[in-house]
């Protein structure tokens, strides 16, 4: 499973990118609209700063729409990844940009009928939301499971994106059930190299050497 981070917000995708870890960024618009600044701008900086897929969302409602601001969005940079919502205007679009090679990522997944039709659309990625069925009380790690069942039984290259992570265990999870990628908020990020016994065997080392004769 690779690494993507969920955020517009350029210091953290910088400080994510110096860890050698990160395959990709995904946006929002609701990500975007907290930084107070151009989308597009913001797209050609995180495009310079990162080399792997950075999904930008359409705002469109409309298939026409959503197909008109996609082919702006993709001719910002080579890897942005046009981020389409879950409806039957959005399999339109994501078909034409399958047709056009412009790569896509379906939002705002739910349950594994929503990614099949995706992936059958031509969809690169689909984005599960775990934390937001997490939530309502359903179980968003099955729902990675299930999907991930049958890519692999129909052969289906879309690539899953474990999206709405909500803390560590979630990435061990998405992990574990088949996740190609997950896309985490900096503060998840920053917490997964971090163990207290981590901490306090490098204490007693430097205590150790310290005291050495
Ligand atoms: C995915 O691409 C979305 O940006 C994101 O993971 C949404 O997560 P949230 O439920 O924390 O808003």
């Amino acid at each position: 499973m690779k690494f993507f981070i969920d955020t517009a917000n350029i210091d953290e995708i910088r400080k994510a990118n110096e860890l050698g870890i990160l395959a990709g960024v995904t946006t929002n618009p609701s990500l975007v609209a907290k930084e107070g600044v151009s989308f597009h701008d913001r797209l050609r900086e995180i495009t310079k700063e990162v080399a792997g897929s950075v999904s930008a969302e359409v705002i469109a409602e409309d298939a026409e729409g959503m197909i008109k601001e996609g082919k702006e969005l993709a001719a910002i940079a080579p890897n942005i990844t046009v981020k389409v919502p879950m409806t039957l205007e959005g399999l339109k679009a994501v078909k034409a940009f399958s047709d056009l090679g412009i790569k896509t990522n379906v939002t705002l997944i739910f349950n594994a009928n929503q990614a099949l039709l995706a992936a059958r659309a031509g969809a690169t990625y689909v984005s599960p939301f775990l934390g937001r069925l997490d939530d309502i009380g359903q179980n968003g790690v099955e729902l990675i499971a299930q999907i991930s069942d049958i890519f692999d039984i129909h052969d289906i290259p879309t690539q899953i994106i474990a999206a709405s992570i909500r803390h560590p265990q979630h990435v061990t999870e998405a992990a574990l059930n088949g996740a190609d990628i997950a896309t985490i908020p900096f503060k998840v990020l920053s917490t997964l190299a971090a163990h207290p016994l981590t901490d306090k065997g490098i204490e007693i080392f430097m205590k150790d050497w310290n005291n050495r004769k």
